[in-house]
């Protein structure tokens, strides 16, 4: 397996799959509409549908079921980074490798759009139950909504934002990572394996996996943050210091966070790998991660 051709083949399936199920720009909403596909279509590593794809084969799935499902994470992330990126939050203008949305669009429209993708990922996702009634997708449409809400993302970036400029505990900040982040790549590795007829124990485990690579991710994050360029990053480095944030890096360290992101990275492949099922390419992009420089 060539991993660089397979991920890039595969992104590209990713990125066709999402066009088709983005709206149509026409009508007076018209502007919201634009905004959305703008935001969805300026790029971004597909990181969530890849992961909720290879968890889905790796547990055997086949057919199209988990397609909306990866169209939906797809639109809930980039509405979750439209939304960060707006003034009342981290304020950031460029994000993708493009101006933000609200940079674009103005900042009523950022907020709108950020709406819109939200009611359209729950209005895609629920395609899944035109192909299929059963228990199975209930489950995966359960996981989507709470994941990405007051128990999940939304939760841990209500804490991040409530915490800038003050010192942070150790335990809190582990709090608002594995919610703010860990919260949609759980929901994304969960899903995968429910619709694809895993059992409650190895979504059990595959929960602890995606939680390990969601913390991973996000300490990177950190790291990238103040180690990066925005060329390379597509977003702007030093973001968390101009909002005063605690981060991974300013509470433990550069060092400590670089040896954490490989500890827990692999700690993740311990889990996954004592499962029966196997997907080579999936710890291959597990093991991408912890030296990604975007
Ligand atoms: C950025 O996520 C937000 C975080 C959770 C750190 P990604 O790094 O996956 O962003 P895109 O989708 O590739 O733009
Ligand atoms: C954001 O964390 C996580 C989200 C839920 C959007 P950050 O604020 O660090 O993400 P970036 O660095 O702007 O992508
Ligand atoms: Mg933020
Ligand atoms: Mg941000
Ligand atoms: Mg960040």
């Amino acid at each position: 397996m060539n991993f660089k051709e397979e991920l890039q083949k595969r992104t590209g399936e990713i990125e066709e799959l999402l066009k088709a199920w983005l709206p149509e720009e026409t009508g007076f909403q018209k502007t919201v509409l634009e905004a959305m596909n703008y935001s969805v279509l300026a790029g971004g590593k597909r990181l969530r549908p890849m992961l909720m794809q290879e968890t889905f084969r790796m547990f055997g799935g086949e057919g199209r079921l988990i397609e909306p499902f990866m169209a939906a994470i797809e639109m809930i992330h980039t509405y979750s980074l439209v939304h960060d990126d707006l003034p009342a939050m981290d304020n950031d203008e460029y994000r993708r490798g493009k101006k933000t949305t609200h940079a674009v669009y103005g900042e009523a429209m950022g907020i709108l759009a950020g709406d819109g993708l939200l009611n359209l990922a729950f209005e895609t996702a629920s395609e899944a139950f035109s192909m299929e009634i059963s228990p199975r997708t209930a489950k995966a449409f359960q996981i989507l909504s709470r994941k990405a809400g007051i128990y999940g993302m939304i939760g841990g970036q209500v804490v991040d934002v409530e915490s800038e400029g003050q010192p942070l505990s150790r335990e809190k900040l582990d709090f608002i990572y594995k919610l703010k982040t860990g919260a949609l790549i759980e929901s994304s590795m969960m899903i995968g394996a429910v619709l694809a007829g895993a059992s409650d124990e190895e979504v059990a485990a595959i929960e602890r996996v995606a939680g390990d690579v969601g913390l991973a991710f996000q300490i990177q994050d950190d790291i990238l943050d103040v180690t990066s360029t925005l060329e390379v990053l597509g977003k702007p480095i030093h973001s968390d210091d101009k909002n005063h944030k605690t981060t991974y890096v300013t509470l433990e360290g550069l060092e400590k966070a670089k040896e954490d992101v490989e500890r827990i990275s692999k700690r993740a492949l311990e889990t996954l790998k004592s499962l029966d099922a196997e997907n080579a390419f999936l710890e291959e992009l597990i093991r991408m991660l912890i030296t990604r420089e975007k």
